[in-house]
């Protein structure tokens, strides 16, 4: 007689238990939901027409590193005046390229990828050339987008 009140206690714990792995297990499933309806690339608004720098502050047959969004740019002014901008981000597996001017060319110390003055990559395991960005100028200025 005295074991029912405790069988009782017992089942209503294992309920508790069962409906909180229960709950717990709809979590990812809510995720996925929410990651379909609201992506995350909708969620950051993409770069357009940031004022990087000015157009004297690249002299021809220069170039200059920038932060944008805490990642490294370079913008790159040609000898006849062509300006462009790409990320330094290695498109193998994320590490910062460096530019040597006398090669003319972007090597990756991770992996030993190497990308060409274009960004194009032409050696190593890198699968695509480095993120370009869309340049304008307006007046003075240097503008880049995501392309
Ligand atoms: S991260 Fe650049 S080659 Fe691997």
């Amino acid at each position: 007689m005295t074991t029912q009140p405790i069988q009782k206690t017992r089942r209503g714990f294992l309920r508790e238990v069962m409906f909180g792995w229960f709950l717990l297990t709809l979590l990812p499933a809510l995720y996925v939901v929410a990651e379909y309806l609201y992506p995350a690339s909708n969620r950051e608004k993409s770069l357009k027409d940031y004022p990087i720098a000015k157009v004297t502050d690249i002299p021809f047959n220069s170039f200059k590193i920038f932060k944008l969004k805490k990642k490294p740019v370079i913008v790159m002014n040609s000898e006849s005046g062509q300006i462009k901008a790409m990320s330094l981000i290695c498109t193998h597996l994320g590490c910062v390229v460096e530019f040597k001017p006398e090669e003319q060319k972007f090597h990756c110390n991770c992996h030993g990828s190497i990308f060409d003055r274009d960004g194009k990559n032409i050696a190593g395991p890198a699968p695509i050339p480095l993120k370009p960005y869309r340049v304008t100028l307006t007046g003075t200025d240097i503008l880049i987008s995501e392309a």
